[in-house]
């Protein structure tokens, strides 16, 4: 499979989001990651279902949508409602994890489950049959702009391998610190989904900086 590559708004303009928005569908970018922290979970509030919405409205290419709030369920018909395409929930914040992930699937969204960087893959053994997606954070989670943790690659390896006879076609995303300096070696460790906010939005060129992390 040909990598992705999902900026993340987070690091966008929001008072010119319209642009930013349509210099990403002109982009080589394949999806949007839409960053929602609750203040609870992480110790960082972004935004809502409006500023999905309004996400929605003008993106050409599918919402990546990463919940970072404690007790998803709450909200997971809502964000399907708003325009989700891939509803990821965080290993740390869901209890019935099985059932959480079944429900997404039911509203028609992909399904994924990501992980902090200090819970071990083996965590997600059990449930990545019926995944869709499997998101290894290389920071912690609530900030933007943070520096990439090291030890993601093997962390990434262990989630191909686990996967590799259970479900190959699973989406191995990493987030946090992503850029044209790790990007070739994270491919090589497994992954193939990129998140990339702060490489993308501080480049001077953000298109070229995207075209450019596709053809690593
Ligand atoms: C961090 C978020 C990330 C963030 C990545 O909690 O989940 O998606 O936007 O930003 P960068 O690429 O700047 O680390
Ligand atoms: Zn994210």
């Amino acid at each position: 499979m040909n990598h992705l590559i999902a900026p993340s708004i987070l690091a966008a303009d929001f008072a010119n989001l319209q642009r930013d928005i349509e210099m990403i569908n002109n982009s080589e970018a394949d999806w949007f990651h839409v960053d929602v922290m609750d203040g609870m979970f992480v110790p960082n509030i972004s935004f809502g279902f409006p500023i999905v919405k309004a996400t929605k409205q003008h993106a050409t290419k599918p919402l990546d949508v990463h919940l970072m709030i404690v007790d998803p369920d709450r909200y997971l018909k809502d964000f399907a409602e708003a325009g989700a395409d891939s509803i990821t929930v965080h290993f740390e914040a869901c209890p019935h994890l099985h059932r959480t992930v079944q429900v997404i699937k039911q509203l028609g969204c992909r399904a994924g489950v990501a992980i902090n960087p200090a819970t071990p893959t083996a965590m997600l053994k059990d449930i990545i049959a019926d995944l869709d997606m499997v998101l290894v954070m290389s920071v912690n989670p609530g900030f933007g702009g943070q520096k990439f943790i090291e030890h993601t690659y093997t962390k990434i390896a262990e989630v191909k391998a686990m996967s590799a006879n259970s479900n190959p076609n699973l989406y191995i995303e990493v987030d946090g610190g992503v850029s044209n300096q790790n990007i070739a070696k994270l491919i090589e460790a497994g992954a193939n989904v990129f998140v990339a906010g702060n490489s993308v939005f501080s480049a001077a060129d953000q298109s070229a900086e995207i075209a450019q992390l596709k053809r690593s």
